[in-house]
């Protein structure tokens, strides 16, 4: 007879959230001052994303967003990360707030917090105020300090009132999805562009963290979100191991290196010293980057699998968010990625919870004593209403009991795991791939708006009033 399985339970104060960004959920771009942002551009460009779709509409998340704080009541959560539209609150990206943009957000958490949910606020979600691309985007220096201005400016407006806050959400892929690659917004393809925005997010993280500072109570929190890839060479063999080296470096030593130890790898500089002398970082800048962090937030879905080439590498490539001919990885074009083993979610990635458990270990020792979160983490399915409406998926539910109770294995194993936000409460505009792709624990049917819970929603409330995870064959 099979053992029975142990439940696997979190410590009480675990925090049970979910996460969206606003420009996949609010709509309303053009309400209340509102200007567009490079992902309204991009997505308005014919061909960049699937089937033309845009955020325009998206869920429309900025009229009913009572409805959406009472729905996580309803599923118990205790924590909703969301994140901010930079040009609603600052239209041209500099000079002063639009009140009328920052009351949204005043109403949102308003509502979040009587009904006991706990606001995290990221301030930068990939939609940057088209007029700061216009004057050279994250590649120029001065975008740094124009971010730092309007966290000052967000800080002041929600700082009494939300304790967590992000600064930036993966700036990997505003780097290297949308100045290398060019899938995402605003879809250059310029390899120095890319480690030049690279640095710029960096330095947009250290200042706009002293400028929140600078204006909140002193027990908030902040942080931010990193993609951080788990890079998996497929042997020890001398040539695999410096290919997974560089992608290594270019995916996580170049935030985590300043932003945790103050100093990039010195082996990011070889991999791109072909390419770029690294002058924009200027004197002072790794000081101004290195600032003490209250929490780390980790996002995570798959791990990859690199080895070294001899070939050039040619062709169309999936990197996780589109594919593209251009490379992503300045520097990095001897190196291979292949396809990682397993079952895949609609997004074709490879579902494997002992990446999550390797990446927390890994913060664990790279950051000792620092809290970790989960920020992200969830799967995409073809979900799909049955006869009385009703959306049942089962993949998704164990999806989520594979990564959380790798997480749990990781609270064991020593890891300061503080909490988990489920990506995403809700369907909605999964960037390039516009709506096809559902992330949802709530079903979004677009022709109607209407919203309805999934049985992972229902599977997730119970884990979250429980503080255990149901079993993944629980009927609900
Ligand atoms: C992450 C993004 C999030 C969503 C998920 C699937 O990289 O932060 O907005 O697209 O992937």
């Amino acid at each position: 007879m099979p053992e029975p399985m142990t439940p696997v339970s979190f410590p009480p104060a675990f925090l049970w959230g979910a996460a969206t960004s606003a420009y996949q959920i609010e709509g309303a771009v053009r309400e209340d001052g509102r200007t567009p942002s490079i992902w309204d551009t991009f997505s308005h460009t014919p061909g960049k994303t699937a089937g033309g779709e845009h955020g325009d509409i998206a869920v429309d998340h900025y009229h009913r967003y009572r409805d959406d704080v009472a729905l996580m009541a309803d599923l118990g959560l205790g924590a909703y990360r969301f994140s901010i539209s930079w040009s609603r609150v600052q239209p041209t990206g500099r000079g002063p707030a639009v009140q009328r943009g920052l009351d949204f957000y005043r109403r949102l958490v308003d509502e979040l917090l009587a009904k006991g949910i706990k606001p995290a606020v990221t301030l930068y979600h990939w939609d940057l105020p088209q007029e700061l691309e216009d004057a050279g985007g994250w590649p120029e220096r001065d975008t740094a300090h124009r971010f730092a201005e309007y966290a000052q400016i967000v800080g002041e407006a929600l700082g009494d009132r939300v304790e967590q806050w992000i600064t930036l959400n993966e700036p990997w892929c505003s780097a290297f999805l949308g100045y290398g690659s060019g899938v995402h917004a605003p879809g250059r393809t310029e390899p120095v562009a890319t480690l030049r925005a690279a640095h710029h997010l960096n330095l947009a993280h250290g200042l706009g963290a002293t400028a929140l500072r600078s204006v909140m109570p002193a027990r908030n929190s902040v942080a931010l979100s990193l993609n951080s890839s788990t890079v998996r060479p497929v042997s020890q063999g001398p040539a695999d191991l410096v290919a997974a080296r560089k992608i290594d470096d270019l995916a996580n030593g170049i935030f985590h290196g300043p932003i945790l130890h103050g100093a990039y790898p010195a082996t990011l500089f070889t991999a791109t010293e072909q390419l770029t002398d690294w002058s924009y970082v200027l004197d002072g800048d790794l000081a101004a980057i290195n600032q003490p962090l209250d929490a780390l937030g980790l996002n995570y879905y798959t791990p990859a699998l690199v080895s070294a080439s001899d070939a050039e590498l040619a062709g169309p490539r999936a990197d996780g968010h589109g594919a593209s001919a251009h490379s992503p990885w300045p520097g990095a074009d001897d190196v291979l990625f292949h396809q990682t083993p397993g079952d895949r979610t609609a997004m074709g990635w490879s579902i494997d919870p002992t990446g999550l458990h390797e990446l927390i270990m890994r913060y664990t020792r790279e950051a000792p004593g620092l809290p970790l979160y989960i920020t992200e983490n969830g799967a995409a399915y073809d979900d799909k209403p049955d006869s009385e409406g009703r959306v049942h998926d089962p993949e998704r539910i164990a999806y989520l009991h594979g990564h959380l109770a790798a997480v749990r294995r990781a609270i064991t194993d020593g890891a300061d795991v503080r909490g988990y936000y489920l990506w995403s409460l809700l369907d909605n505009f999964e960037w390039a791939y516009g709506y096809e792709k559902r992330f949802g624990a709530v079903y979004v049917d677009y022709a109607t708006l209407t919203r309805t819970p999934k049985s992972s929603a229902h599977w997730y409330a119970k884990a979250a009033r429980t503080g255990t995870l149901p079993e993944v064959d629980e009927v609900f």
